[in-house]
């Protein structure tokens, strides 16, 4: 946990998965906010407000006060073109009417990187070959025009009943191609958002991403032989994706670099407990 007082206060942008456990997280951070969209959040430690991104019309619900902006809703619109003209309208509009609120994290994806082998890194040249990796470094590239941004880009995110683990307990199934999957606690990727918040010079872009890759039936495999409540009978198989990129390298050197603790370095620890 974060102890240091007088922190700028924080705006997550969507609380999903991600931004309910970094709301809990903020008790340092006086006067921080949430908001929600379809639901409000039935307990949660911060003031929370309704806010549809899609609706200009709700922009003015945004505080004119000064917080950091953590944003969490993926994009909106499928269509790149469509989507591009409406994160200008809103980063113009921000600019026009919530000048207080410059400074913005957003949650991008690992995504973004080719399906293909090879070592990708932040400082990678490279093209997205997914419309949702277009959408996604659409974003991140617009938004820095309008924000002092800083990028993570998370790997698969588990964690408190979403996971490899949970899968096999609801009998789903579980893909075999050979594509490591890169994964991240949804724990650690709070603190990991904790600690840019606490240092926006530290990184401009940094992939969050745990050091053990691995397709996901190999997780599956461990689990069975190491949980007592999983059972090989649970294992349902999904061809689709074979045969995958085996060296599709998602590097996390620049997060190591930032010497932030994970408490699950690897879904071995993070997928112990059920
Ligand atoms: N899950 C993964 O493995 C993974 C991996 C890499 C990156 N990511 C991305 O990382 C980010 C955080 O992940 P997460 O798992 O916390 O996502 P999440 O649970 O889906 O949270 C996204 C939040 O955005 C809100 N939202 C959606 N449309 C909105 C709109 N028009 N206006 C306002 N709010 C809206 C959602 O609210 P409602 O649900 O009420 O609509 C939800 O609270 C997301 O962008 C996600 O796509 C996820």
């Amino acid at each position: 946990m974060i102890t240091s007082l007088n922190q700028v206060p924080v705006g997550i942008l969507g609380l999903g998965f991600l931004g309910k456990i970094l709301s809990s997280e903020l008790t340092s951070f006086e006067e921080s906010w949430g908001t929600w969209h379809k639901t409000p959040p039935p307990e949660t430690t911060l003031p929370v407000f309704h806010f549809d991104w899609a609706d200009e019309n709700c922009w003015d619900s945004l505080p004119e006060t000064s917080a950091t902006l953590v944003l969490t809703i993926p994009p909106l619109l499928k269509n790149p073109q469509g989507e591009t003209d409406r994160l200008h309208l809103w980063g113009k509009w921000m600019r026009q009417n919530r000048p207080q609120l410059k400074r913005l994290i957003y949650i991008s994806t690992t995504g973004v990187y080719p399906k293909c082998n090879g070592i990708w890194s932040e400082d990678s040249e490279f093209e997205a070959d997914t419309l949702s990796g277009q959408l996604r470094l659409l974003t991140e590239k617009i938004l820095s025009q309008y924000f002092q941004l800083q990028v993570i880009r998370p790997g698969g995110i588990y964690g408190f009943g979403r996971g490899i683990d949970v899968r096999l307990k609801l009998g789903k199934q579980i893909p075999l191609s050979s594509t490591p999957v890169h994964r991240i606690h949804v724990h650690d990727l709070a603190r990991i958002t904790l600690h840019l918040l606490e240092n926006p010079f530290c990184t401009a872009c940094v992939n969050a991403v745990d050091l053990e890759a691995k397709p996901s039936w190999e997780v599956a495999h461990w689990l069975i032989e190491n949980r007592v409540d999983l059972t090989k009978e649970m294992f349902e198989e999904n061809t689709d994706d074979l045969p995958g990129s085996p060296q599709r390298i998602i590097s996390n050197k620049h997060l190591l670099e930032l010497d932030i603790p994970l408490r699950y370095p690897t879904f071995r620890q993070g997928m112990m407990s059920s």
